[in-house]
């Protein structure tokens, strides 16, 4: 057998004794008593009786073992043109000292700290000393209207909240507090506090007293200890699209994450104790989180917070210059970003400014990525370009090739083979497993991995419902694919109404629910339909009421405003169609699948089930007239 095969046999045969053996590797308060036991929902636990701190794990512990005048965090933002970095004693300092603000506000273990900020090292700091206090962080991704807030503000009730007074956007400036007031005012849960950080280039005057001043609250804070939390203790929650309109709530606990990064850091991205590691991701998405902020810290690198976008900031040698100017050696991004540098630099000319051998891996994640920009970005940098398959409810890779163990020959277009730890199944609607070749739902048999979601925040009976009920003995990870002959993934895209727009993952169902508040609709869906840069984006198709007149520009006009401001920017929602019908069958089920076909442009067999195969005409006709 390879390296792999064993390591990968051996977690599959013995998962107990592996992730016993793993979790050695950090620094525990108390061992745990139980490597794998269930809890009073009757879900997987993984390391219960086991007492730890992840902010001691991320910087006390480097501070004692020789290596607090290392660097810890790199800030590097091109868009205000600040660059500044923090050795690990440094950013145990501020993280202490804010940890003593936020305890005098009264935030302690267990309680709920909603952090909607902008890339500055601020949002490192908050998370950590969230961490620090046993308080379970909350981020939520800036791109967000002020109703998506609302939502996980009433659903995660927290005591306090972290923000700043802007964003940056390349050169547009995203006041934030405007946004939090909208979602505070209609959010039911009411906060104690909010703590705002002023950034230099705009200054927050917010009217309410509630708004305490970030520098002021550290400055006359003392600083505190790590208070130990149990491996079972969240460590934070974050939301993510589900299919309906309501957000899920991911828990994710201390023990088993910190045993699964550290792991993932040496065995998958090959970056060990003072490498230098840059995800260039959102610290609102679960890429920011596990790879910006704790994988990195938990296992003595330098990470990179980047302020700044892959083109236009200034140019399309961004990546380049940052892997210059701090000796990247792993680097982390969504294939959307490489497809912005290739569509303005095709020729890799801005490369040539810069030495970038430092580099040994470049990592992609978060949506499909094609070939082309694969082969693409391997033959610009000549290292292993790895394209690898997660989620936010994983927290770590499920597919890949282990750069830290040996490097298998992926065929083009598969995201590798199974990480240890990750029993994954191409499964039939009667959880059968498939043979090679034949496409099903990506299952994962139970139980999951340590780092993994044990359930949803509050919700048990939801997270039964959404992910274990429909293949019993599996955990169904929304995404269709199939394996081929030798044990290589491909992943084909999700089977429900989850899409991926620029890395970003966002529901159809919940742009649907917009959609169809409009006055005019009667009926509509929302699809995501290819696009050469962002991956998908969302397509909407409209009914209209009998007797109402409205023009098909002056409808999408108004569509798109309503979904810019209910679900924000990020959607990237640009195009309305209105259709006489809407394809369906007999039995009334709306032929999404049918409808992306045809807007990408596939062949496709209708099915026999179809009400009335015409349908399909008019919107052939219409995406014909817009693509033209
Ligand atoms: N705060 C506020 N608004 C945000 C935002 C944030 N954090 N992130 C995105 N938005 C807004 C953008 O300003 C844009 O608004 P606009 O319609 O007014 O221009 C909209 O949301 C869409 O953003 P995006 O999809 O990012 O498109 P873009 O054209 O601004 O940039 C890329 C395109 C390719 C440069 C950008 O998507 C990118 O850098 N992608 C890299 C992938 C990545 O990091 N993914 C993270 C997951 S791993
Ligand atoms: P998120 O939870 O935002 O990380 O999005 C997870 C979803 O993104 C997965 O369920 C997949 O549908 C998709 N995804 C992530 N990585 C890949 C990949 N490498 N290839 C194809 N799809 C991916």
């Amino acid at each position: 057998m390879t390296p792999y095969e064993t390591l990968y046999q051996r977690s599959i045969a013995d998962p107990e004794g592996f992730w016993e053996e793993q979790a050695r590797a950090i620094d525990w308060f108390e061992f745990p008593k139980n490597i794998l036991s269930k809890d009073e929902n009757d879900l997987f636990r993984w390391y219960d009786g086991g007492m730890l701190n992840t902010c001691h794990l991320a910087l006390d512990y480097h501070v004692a073992h020789g290596r607090a005048d290392q660097v810890a965090l790199i800030y590097d933002s091109p868009v205000t043109q600040m660059f500044q970095q923090f050795t690990y004693r440094e950013l145990l300092d501020a993280t202490a000292r804010f940890a003593g603000a936020l305890q005098q506000l009264g935030v302690g273990k267990g309680d709920r700290v909603i952090i909607y900020m902008p890339m500055i090292p601020q949002v490192v700091v908050g998370m950590l000393a969230c961490a620090r206090l046993g308080a379970i962080h909350s981020v939520v991704f800036g791109g967000f209207a002020p109703h998506e807030l609302a939502l996980r503000i009433d659903d995660a009730q927290p005591k306090v909240i972290l923000t700043a007074s802007a964003g940056v956007e390349f050169d547009k400036i995203i006041p934030y507090e405007p946004i939090l007031e909208t979602a505070l005012k209609e959010a039911r849960h009411q906060v104690d506090h909010v703590v705002l950080f002023q950034r230099w280039f705009r200054k927050s005057e917010p009217g309410n007293t509630r708004y305490l001043d970030w520098e002021l609250l550290e400055r006359s804070a003392t600083a505190v200890g790590c208070t130990p939390v149990a491996a079972t203790d969240p460590l934070y929650i974050l939301y993510t699209s589900g299919t309906t309109g309501k957000p899920k709530g991911i828990v994710r606990d201390n023990g088993g994450h910190a045993v699964a990064l550290r792991y993932s850091m040496q065995h998958i991205y090959n970056a060990l104790p003072g490498d230098v590691y840059w995800a260039a991701s959102d610290v609102g998405w679960v890429v920011g989180h596990s790879y910006i902020v704790y994988a990195p810290l938990i296992t003595g690198c330098t990470t990179i917070l980047y302020e700044g976008k892959p083109v236009r900031t200034p140019d399309a040698g961004a990546y380049w210059r940052v892997i210059s100017d701090y000796k990247v050696k792993v680097m982390f991004t969504a294939p959307t970003g490489f497809r912005a540098v290739k569509k303005e630099d095709p020729d890799g000319v801005l490369k040539q400014d810069y030495a970038i051998d430092s580099l040994r891996y470049l990592f992609l994640a978060g949506e499909r990525c094609d070939v082309a920009t694969l082969e693409w970005a391997q033959q610009l940098l000549g290292i292993p370009v790895i394209d690898h398959w997660w989620q936010t409810e994983s927290g770590w890779p499920m597919l890949a090739n282990l750069a830290g163990v040996e490097l298998l020959p992926v065929p083009p277009g598969s995201v590798g083979k199974p990480v240890p730890g990750f029993d994954v199944q191409i499964i039939d609607s009667e959880s059968n497993v498939m043979g090679p070749g034949e496409e099903g739902a990506v299952g994962i048999r139970l139980p999951l991995p340590p780092g993994c979601l044990p359930s949803l925040w509050n919700a048990p009976e939801q997270f039964k419902d959404s992910y274990l009920r429909a293949y019993p003995g599996y955990y169904f990870t929304g995404d269709g694919g199939y394996r081929d002959q030798d044990g290589y993934f491909f992943i084909t895209g999700r089977i429900d109404d989850v899409i991926n727009v620029a890395g970003h993952r966002l529901s159809t169902a919940d742009m649907e629910e917009i959609v169809a508040s409009h006055p005019a609709v009667a009926e509509c869906t929302v699809i995501g339909v290819a696009n050469d840069l962002k991956g998908q984006v969302p397509m909407g198709f409209v009914v209209l009421k009998a007797g109402i007149e409205i023009t098909e520009t002056a409808l999408e006009a108004e569509l798109v405003k309503m979904v810019r401001e209910r679900l924000g920017a990020v959607a990237c929602f640009k195009n309305a169609l209105i259709v006489k019908r809407l394809p369906k069958t007999r039995s009334g089920k709306i032929l999404r699948r049918v409808m992306r076909n045809i807007a990408d442009g596939k062949t496709f067999q209708p099915p026999s089930t179809i009400e009335d195969s015409g349908v399909l005409d008019e919107i052939k006709e219409k995406l014909h007239h817009i693509s033209s």
